[in-house]
């Protein structure tokens, strides 16, 4: 099997969990182990040592681990199920992997006791055995960074908006022309959006914002027009360092939209919102050294040119180099 391939059945292997979860089907979900497979797990999110960590669910049986999840999934209701694999990695030789996921799911006792709510990363570790990927190992559920207070990030209220854009909240009626915008090659080479990304994968984007803005990760809000709201691109606040206070914005705007100063007015409207509502002293925002557009969308918007960093962005075939804004909140403009 190629790398390629394997990661996709890696990925195929943690949707495949995460459809039994939402289907509480705990059949399914005890063959996604291998039979050796040990699972202690960090009692709390913030437990990064492995020497305070407990015994969960113990050594692997089938039996034992079948009639626990159908105990528990008879006792409650499941009000949200959202997982978000951010990393896929093959082993050299191709036989091991393992797969970052980001797991957001609420548990509701139907005896009216306390939600339980499983919110962190997992690494989870996989072996290839004849030719299926068994899950051996799991971290269980961690905060990352280390010691990351999570703090759910606000929508702004009232909305931001001014004479040409308002600043919202995603709604399924976006999701088709998101998708017909990201088609534009210049989205995927200047962003972290995907090629080409296919309708369900634009829709598992706009799924995953209210995880990611409960858990303080990432705001991201649609641009729509200020008269008649159609869709006209998406900005985000990201990459928090809450520690540092300090965050970066990122945008895009639908190729049929660009040029009328959207990308100017949105930037301007939640990078103040931000510095004066979240609280931080640096807003970040990068663009590349070819992205002449969203230079300018910088320095229109206010923010000051610091320098480059060199290679910084690697995630196409050449690490790129990356021109760096900022915006403090004593600036003018
Ligand atoms: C960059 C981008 C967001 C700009 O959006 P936009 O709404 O067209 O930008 P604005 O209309 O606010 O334009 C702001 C300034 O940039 C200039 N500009 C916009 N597109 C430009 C282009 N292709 N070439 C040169 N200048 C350009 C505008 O003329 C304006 O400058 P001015 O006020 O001095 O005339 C949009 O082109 C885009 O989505 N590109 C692909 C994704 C991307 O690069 N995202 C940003 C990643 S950092």
């Amino acid at each position: 099997m190629d790398k390629r391939s394997a990661e996709e059945a890696v990925e195929a292997v943690v949707d495949a969990e995460t459809r039994a979860w939402d289907e509480q089907d705990a059949e399914r979900l005890v063959a996604l182990f291998h039979q050796d497979m040990v699972w202690p797990w960090p009692p709390t999110a913030d437990a990064h040592d492995p020497a305070e960590w407990v015994w969960g669910m113990g050594r692997f049986d089938a039996e034992r681990w079948r009639g626990m999840w159908q105990r528990f999934f008879d006792a409650h209701e499941l009000v949200h199920n959202r997982r978000r694999t951010v990393r896929v990695s093959v082993a050299p030789d191709g036989k091991g992997a393992f797969a970052v996921v980001d797991v957001d799911t609420l548990w509701r006792p139907h005896d009216g006791g306390e939600d339980q709510h499983w919110l962190g990363r997992a690494c989870k570790i996989y072996t290839l055995v004849d030719g299926s990927w068994k899950l051996i190992a799991h971290t269980g559920l961690l905060s990352y960074p280390p010691g990351r207070k999570v703090q759910p990030l606000p929508l702004p209220d009232p909305a931001l908006q001014d004479e040409r854009v308002r600043l919202r909240p995603w709604t399924d009626a976006d999701v088709e022309p998101a998708n017909r915008a990201t088609q534009d090659p210049l989205i995927h080479r200047f962003t972290g959006v995907p090629a080409s990304p296919t309708l369900e994968q634009t829709r598992a984007f706009f799924d995953a914002q209210p995880a990611l803005r409960e858990g303080g990760a990432e705001l991201t809000l649609a641009i729509a027009d200020a008269t008649d709201d159609g869709f006209l691109g998406t900005i985000s606040l990201l990459r928090f360092d809450w520690d540092a206070r300090r965050a970066e914005i990122g945008y895009w705007i639908a190729p049929w939209a660009r040029r009328r100063g959207a990308a100017t007015a949105a930037v301007r409207l939640l990078s103040r919102w931000a510095l004066s509502e979240l609280g931080l002293v640096r807003l970040a925002l990068h663009t590349h050294t070819d992205n002449v557009a969203s230079q300018r969308v910088a320095e229109r918007a206010g923010f000051t040119r610091e320098g480059t960093l060199r290679a910084f962005d690697a995630r196409g075939e050449h690490p790129r180099d990356i021109v760096v804004f900022s915006l403090l909140p004593g600036d003018g403009g």
